[in-house]
């Protein structure tokens, strides 16, 4: 856990100038377009849930950048808390399972809940938050998600607040990682295969 330190000196070289890191392949989505997105999913969700008790539940690990952004872009009373889990360990194929690591310490009783995810790929994860979730007596339970890969998907899982959609291209930057490393990269991008092939 944690092991992206901010004292990482390649890592602070990857902020300033991504392109010059011979491990991503391609900016695959700018953050003026990140930012751009998330405006326009705050001012809906804000609409939205106008007048409504609103929990936003983010998915650690990956989701915290994305949450810290959405949550200010959102212009009525909210609540948050983060919940923990994991389907992918340290490498590149989901595991099917998914392990819960961090409970959220609010109640989401008579609340309307919107999970709040980096991205949704087999939609294992967030199938499985929703059952959970909606065994604790909210009001609604809704998803939104900053970037979705439909083609990877194995469940038929329903993203309300979609964001962007992208290829079936290994990801980084925006939260997202590879072995716990380049969530501090601020666009999103394409990981070089020779990272992570070893054949
Ligand atoms: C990633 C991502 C989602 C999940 C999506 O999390 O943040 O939670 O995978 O994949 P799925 O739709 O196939 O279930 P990961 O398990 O890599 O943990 P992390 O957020 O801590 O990086």
């Amino acid at each position: 856990m944690g092991t992206n330190k901010s004292t990482n000196n390649a890592a602070n070289v990857a902020v300033n100038n991504v392109t010059n890191r011979s491990e991503i392949k391609e900016v695959l989505v700018s953050r003026e377009k990140i930012a751009e997105k998330v405006r326009e999913l705050g001012q809906i969700i804000s609409k939205d849930y106008e007048g409504k008790e609103l929990v936003l539940i983010g998915v650690l690990k990956g989701a915290f950048i994305f949450l810290a952004d959405l949550i200010r872009e959102i212009t009525i009373p909210v609540d948050m808390d983060f919940i923990a889990v994991s389907s992918y360990a340290d490498g590149t194929k989901s595991s099917g399972v998914v392990r819960l690591i961090k409970d959220m310490d609010v109640s989401i009783s008579d609340k309307h809940v919107l999970i709040v995810e980096d991205i949704v790929d087999t939609g294992l994860t967030l199938n499985h938050l929703k059952n959970l979730f909606s065994t604790r007596g909210p009001k609604s339970v809704k998803i939104c998600s900053i970037f979705d890969k439909p083609s990877r998907r194995l469940v038929d899982i329903n993203v309300d607040y979609k964001g962007i959609e992208i290829p079936n291209e290994f990801v980084i930057g925006y939260g997202l990682d590879f072995a716990e490393r380049y969530r501090n990269l601020p666009d999103l991008c394409i990981l070089d295969p020779n990272v992570y092939r070893h054949d």
